[in-house]
């Protein structure tokens, strides 16, 4: 299966995401390749940091968009699992991810939500479909803070803005994130179990996702 995280907006926690489900689908038995398509190549150094009898995954670094879709077809040879982490730049980057996925994970930051780009993101997406058919896209609130209502009003207007569903678990705002990220690692391997706990329950519900969709086999 390959999934895309992707949005046009910058730090909304593309890689983060991106890495932490690598890791907690590495630790389920699954094999795991991250193409990192971001010049900042985030993903990849983050991978460089990682020790190595943590559970083995694979990062590869792909910027030009044409070779996108050949790259992630051939890894998917081999892999059960293609995690994309996208780039924040309006390039032709973004529409080769979206035409590369069997499934988009749409990040967004309750507080530093931007309907312009989001917009842009959404026409995008449309001509994508238009042109390969339907694409399962799902929006996941990160860096969620439960205590601030103003965050759960937010959810459902970008939900019914767009018409695209929104992930039952949400990522809360937790320095474990950041601080794992450091070390190569993914929550977890990290100290916070409430930050694990989610992050478990954000890989359960992708893979419950990709199976109803019948993207993946149980
Ligand atoms: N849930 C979270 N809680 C706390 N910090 C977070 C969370 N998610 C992401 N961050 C932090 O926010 C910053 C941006 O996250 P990240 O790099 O994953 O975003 P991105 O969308 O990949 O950014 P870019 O568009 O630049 O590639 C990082 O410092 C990351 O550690
Ligand atoms: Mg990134």
């Amino acid at each position: 299966m390959r999934i895309g995280i992707t949005n046009l907006k910058g730090g909304v926690g593309k890689s983060t995401i991106t890495q932490n489900l690598a890791v907690c689908l590495a630790h389920m038995g699954y094999r795991v390749v991250i193409v990192d398509t971001d010049t900042n190549q985030n993903s990849l150094s983050w991978y460089g940091a990682r020790e190595k009898d943590l559970p083995d995954l694979t990062v590869v670094g792909v910027t030009d968009s044409q070779a996108l879709s050949k790259t992630i077809d051939n890894l998917h040879k081999d892999y059960d699992i293609v995690l994309i982490d996208g780039t924040p730049n309006l390039s032709q980057m973004v529409t080769r991810i979206i035409l590369s996925s069997d499934l988009l994970l749409i990040p967004i930051r309750p507080g530093a939500q931007d309907f312009r780009t989001m917009e842009e993101f959404i026409t995008r997406y449309n001509e994508a479909k238009e042109f390969r058919g339907e694409i399962p896209a799902f929006f996941l609130l990160n860096e969620f803070s439960p205590q601030k209502k103003v965050h759960e009003g937010i959810s459902g207007m970008i939900e019914s803005s767009f018409d695209i569903e929104l992930l039952q678990t949400k990522v809360n705002s937790r320095v474990a994130y950041t601080e794992a990220s450091i070390s190569g690692k993914g929550v977890y391997e990290y100290s916070d179990a409430k930050a694990k706990n989610e992050m478990v329950r954000l890989t359960k519900e992708v893979l419950s996702k990709s199976k109803d969709l019948q993207l993946m086999e149980e």
